[in-house]
């Protein structure tokens, strides 16, 4: 059974095109088109209040919202961190000329284990960069312990935990700064984009200097910054976008509520699990992980099965970061060192979630996998 129309693993959600005209008149009309215009400040006061937080700095994307948070703390030496999530969580240490070492993951949650940090720092460790993968909280609390046990810094990449609580407070109020990707995948997109979040006026100050060039006024250049600024576009987009929010992550939880009840029970596919205390959780990937002996197939048969049938998957995130060329020399990265991560990134797929994704869909891929 081929479905008609492939079905790739997201789509993104935009809004009726009518609604935005009304914005670029302003931006045509005004002829601010970047540099903290009317739009760039809007967004920033509207997210912060959506999302539940004190500051928060737009970026022209997430990568560079990472780049920046290092800068911003002058972090140096080297950094613990996940390898399982996406590449631009390691590249960017390795842009700021930082060592990354590697630390596995937890087998239930899929994120950075914190019991296995502790072995991991030495005295030129100055961070510890972990990721809320999936939009699932790290373990903030026994990773803060740690951090002030040794004195370092905590950035969390929070590319896909737009919007998530954990035990009543944003998960981005946790550690010392927090990064979003607005990419055109993520839950909430401005085509590209992304953001830093921090506690303090000072912090936020720091961060927007640097991503404007280190330009504190017309004359004053305290660093040196980068341009990675959101454009006025970019931020009159998200305005419209945060209208919708909430009503397409509503929507991806009925897609994978759908997917919950129809592969519950296949032996050999191991769900997805939120991690305790998490709240409005906002169903960015649905992944599901293959134990190929009890299942019958392995994970990339089956990835190629539905592939065959038009539905695109995607192993994220395999090939695990430390085993990519650039960085599997370093020692940290050896497989033994990481076998929870290792695998996690040969069962894994994510399956196809987005809020126009029909349910008739859905249950058509549930079938394929029964
Ligand atoms: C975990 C993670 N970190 C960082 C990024 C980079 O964000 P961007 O694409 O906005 O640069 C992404 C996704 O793209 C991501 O999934």
């Amino acid at each position: 059974m081929k479905l008609k129309a492939n079905i790739l693993v997201t789509q993104p959600s935009l809004p009726d095109l009518n609604d935005f005209i009304p914005y670029l008149e302003k931006i045509w009309e005004s002829k601010w088109l970047t540099n903290n215009g009317q739009f760039h400040q809007q967004l920033e006061k509207e997210l912060a209040e959506y999302l539940g937080v004190k500051y928060i700095s737009l970026f022209a994307n997430g990568t560079l919202a990472l780049l920046t948070a290092l800068q911003t703390l002058k972090i140096s030496g080297e950094v613990i961190t996940t390898p399982y999530s996406f590449v631009a969580t390691t590249n960017s240490l390795w842009w700021n000329n930082l060592k990354p070492v590697f630390v596995d993951i937890d087998p239930d949650y899929h994120n950075l284990d914190p019991e296995k940090i502790s072995a991991a720092i030495t005295p030129n460790t100055t961070a510890i960069m972990p990721v809320h993968v999936y939009g699932n909280p790290a373990n903030v609390e026994r990773i803060q312990e740690i951090a002030d046990i040794y004195g370092l810094k905590v950035i969390y990449d929070a590319a896909h935990a737009f919007g998530v609580n954990y035990k009543g407070t944003s998960v981005l109020n946790y550690g010392d700064l927090s990064i979003l990707s607005f990419h055109a995948t993520k839950v909430f997109n401005t085509f590209e984009g992304g953001a830093i979040i921090s506690h303090d006026e000072k912090t936020k100050k720091r961060i927007d200097f640097l991503k404007n060039f280190g330009f504190s006024d017309e004359v004053t250049v305290t660093a040196p910054g980068i341009n990675s600024k959101m454009n006025e576009i970019q931020a009159a987009f998200g305005l419209l976008q945060l209208k919708d929010v909430k009503n397409n992550i509503a929507k991806r939880r009925e897609v994978a509520e759908q997917y919950n009840a129809g592969l519950r029970n296949i032996e050999g596919i191991e769900l997805f699990k939120l991690y305790p205390g998490t709240e409005n959780y906002n169903y960015p990937y649905y992944p599901i992980f293959i134990n190929e002996s009890i299942y019958g197939k392995t994970r990339d048969e089956l990835y190629n099965y539905l592939k065959e049938n038009g539905i695109y998957g995607r192993r994220y995130f395999y090939p695990l970061i430390s085993n990519l060329p650039i960085y599997k020399g370093l020692s940290s990265a050896q497989i033994n060192n990481i076998p929870i991560g290792n695998d996690t990134a040969n069962k894994v797929i994510c399956l196809p979630i987005y809020p126009d994704l029909s349910i008739k869909n859905v249950n058509e891929i549930i079938k394929l996998i029964l």
